[in-house]
């Protein structure tokens, strides 16, 4: 992705969006926010390269209270040395942030997390049908928006 930032100086931000999902929820996110980075979003769970991002977008659902534990496991093992911040979006059937355990994984590693995460309702078998919604994706791209222009500054 290439913007203009301070006195008309180009900046290029190379951005990747990671995620886990089981029943298609962070999916629908992950790709809203991918669209508005420029590029597509990653299933952490297929084989990949993971790519060379300045920023990276991570995304996982939540079950038992807790993020995807298969996920926890991969950014573990994740190289994260080009990674100048990252930012959290998940989706659970309360609608609530439940991602500490990925904000102090990253911060361990040594990367800045922006203090707002993205989180928002996922249908589970007889709650929150249709979720995340259209609205949710707007949503998810304002999220990203006001992300991208935090680290471009
Ligand atoms: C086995 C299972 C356990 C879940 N546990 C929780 C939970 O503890 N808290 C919560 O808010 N949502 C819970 N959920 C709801 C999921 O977070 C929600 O369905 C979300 O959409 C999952 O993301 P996904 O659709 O990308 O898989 C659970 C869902 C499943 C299938």
């Amino acid at each position: 992705m290439v913007r203009e930032g301070h006195d008309n100086i180009v900046v290029i931000m190379n951005c990747s969006v990671i995620y886990m999902s089981s029943k298609g929820g962070v999916k629908r996110i992950a790709d809203a926010i991918a669209a508005e980075c420029g590029t597509e979003a990653q299933d952490a769970s297929e084989r990949h390269v993971p790519g060379q991002a300045d920023l990276l977008f991570i995304g996982t659902g939540i079950y038992s209270g807790k993020p995807d534990p298969d996920f926890m496991n991969y950014l573990d093992n994740l190289p994260l040395n080009t990674i100048r911040g990252a930012a959290v979006f998940s989706v659970s059937k309360d609608g609530l942030d439940h991602t500490e355990l990925v904000v102090n994984l990253l911060r361990h590693k040594g990367i800045a997390v922006y203090p707002v995460h993205f989180t928002c309702l996922g249908q589970t078998l007889f709650r929150n049908r249709g979720r995340p919604n259209s609205v949710d994706l707007v949503k998810a791209r304002d999220f990203a928006r006001k992300v991208l222009d935090a680290y471009q500054g």
